[in-house]
């Protein structure tokens, strides 16, 4: 367990939705366990005046709606001694003063200072501004830290922009760009099971496997969030970050040890080495859709009819747009372990089944007994189950010679374990100072390096979105993407899910 200074988490957008449902009820969960320093303090910061009361009413109402089965009502009492509020009404000049002098009493607040900004993407720069003329981001005798929230830009520009503001008043080492994959136990577990276990290193590699996929299927639509969703689209929400991050920790070379900067430094080698996709081949190497109305699975076998996203946009008064909620892409990584391996990743909405995986198909075995035999699959699968699956083919016992494919399967969780959120992770990394699990700004220009031309592409491209029936598996147009006619996608961690 990792020693955290005493220190005040300041939480901007405390009433917002985040905050709701991750950051207070999984605050309280550090609490309960005892993560939290002695004397660490809570302030949140909100638009509208309320009495500290009110503010302890508001959270106990998060909890009752996160742990509906009960929580334990003597930690959540001393739970809320840590917490305070501060009102911080946009239209007030002095507001950013007052904070300081709120936050200035050494009595209460603990001078270490984490602002997590939860907050509209365009207000970050503007907060980090006013902390720092209140003189709230000063390091010379405490240290001070922001975590941003996603998105860090939407494009290269904006984020280089972002970035030249941020850093007129922060160092690179107190900003922390979070995602929220890196927090999670499986996705860490990509990286770890590697380099901590002796028999993977001598196949990861191109002369034994044959390709890689990253997965992100979900059930859910895009629901409320229309206006959101189609000004960034499925390459830009998931794939510039969440997939290409989950890549990279798949296929990254060992860093020399677990230090953040030598973690960070890695990934960020693997990042600049993915070939940049010129565009005269975005067509074969990126593939975009829309889902149209159809079914989806609900849990227990049942289905509900759901809308189109066109449906959806017109719902909300929104015009027809071409953004898509399916985008599958191919890569390849230009350094001696890679090289020509393809890699397929690809994320979807409204898709049949709900999904998060790193299929490795490994190449033809050096036996094929029948034209079919399956080749190897390793499976590490993210969610809703966290495993490493082996498929592996096995005689069948029987006076005939044949194989059938069995499975070794790893549960990477076992009854007793601690279930925590990535962003009780991430929280704590925040409050210990270690930033392993954020990106590094070097992190964020290589993935808009990749992201750019292709939505650049896709914007030009007025042309007819292609539709796929919600519920369904990936239009058949995708497989316009693989390099040879034997790959296919690869669905659930079921056996069998390498079939059609
Ligand atoms: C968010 C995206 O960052 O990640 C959502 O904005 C997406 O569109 C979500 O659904 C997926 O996160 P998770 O943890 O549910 O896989």
């Amino acid at each position: 367990m990792k020693k955290i200074d005493p220190c005040t988490l300041v939480l901007f957008g405390a009433s917002g939705n985040l905050s709701r449902i991750k950051l207070m009820p999984g605050l309280f969960k550090l609490h309960k366990l005892g993560r939290l320093s002695d004397g660490m303090k809570i302030l949140s910061v909100g638009r509208g005046e309320m009495s500290r009361a009110a503010w302890h009413a508001e959270i106990k109402g998060m909890m009752d709606a996160k742990y509906r089965d009960g929580y334990d009502h003597e930690a959540f009492a001393q739970f809320l001694e840590r917490n305070h509020y501060h009102a911080n009404p946009p239209t007030n000049p002095d507001a950013f003063k007052k904070m300081a002098a709120t936050l200035g009493d050494e009595k209460v607040f603990p001078q270490n200072l984490a602002y997590f900004l939860s907050v509209r993407p365009s207000d970050f720069a503007e907060v980090v501004e006013k902390l720092s003329g209140v003189g709230l981001l000063d390091e010379s005798k405490y240290w001070r830290r922001v975590l941003v929230e996603k998105p860090f830009g939407t494009d290269l520009a904006t984020a280089q922009d972002l970035q030249a503001k941020l850093t007129k008043h922060l160092k690179e080492s107190q900003i922390y760009r979070i995602d929220h994959y890196l927090g999670k136990a499986a996705v860490q577990n990509a990286m770890l099971f590697r380099f901590t276990n002796s028999i993977f290193e001598a196949f990861w590699n191109k002369d034994y496997i044959d390709h890689v996929q990253i997965t992100n299927n979900e059930i859910l639509g895009v629901g409320e969030r229309t206006t959101f969703y189609d000004a960034t689209g499925a390459l830009r929400d998931m794939f510039q970050s969440h997939l290409l991050q989950t890549l990279a920790m798949v296929s990254m070379e060992k860093p020399a040890d677990l230090k953040p900067e030598n973690v960070r430094a890695a990934k960020i080698k693997l990042l600049q080495s993915i070939r940049p996709i010129d565009a005269k081949n975005i067509n074969k190497q990126a593939f975009r859709a829309q889902y149209a109305a159809g079914r989806v699975c609900v849990g227990d076998g049942h289905g509900e009819n759901v809308p189109g996203y066109q449906d959806e946009l017109k719902r909300d008064n929104m015009p027809p747009s071409n953004t898509e909620t399916y985008a599958a892409v191919k890569l390849f990584i230009d350094n001696p372990r890679w090289q020509g391996v393809p890699f397929y990743v690809r994320t979807g909405k409204r898709m049949h089944e709900g999904n998060t995986a790193i299929s490795i198909r490994f190449k033809k075995a050096p036996m094929m007994l029948t034209e079919h035999q399956h080749h190897n699959w390793l499976i590490v699968n993210i969610q809703p189950r966290e495993c490493l699956k082996f498929e592996i083919e096995s005689k069948v016992p029987s006076l005939d010679v044949k194989t059938r494919t069995m499975s070794i399967d790893l549960a990477q969780r076992v009854a007793g374990d601690d279930s925590v959120d990535s962003y009780e992770t991430l929280l704590l990394n925040l409050m210990e100072g270690d930033p392993s699990q954020f990106l590094h700004i070097d992190e964020v220009e290589a993935q808009w390096k990749l992201v750019d031309p292709i939505v650049k592409a896709w914007a030009e491209d007025k042309g007819p979105v292609h539709q796929y029936r919600a519920g369904h598996r990936d239009p058949e147009e995708s497989s316009i993407i693989f390099e040879s006619q034997d790959q296919f996608w690869r669905y659930s961690i079921e056996l069998g899910g390498d079939k059609h």
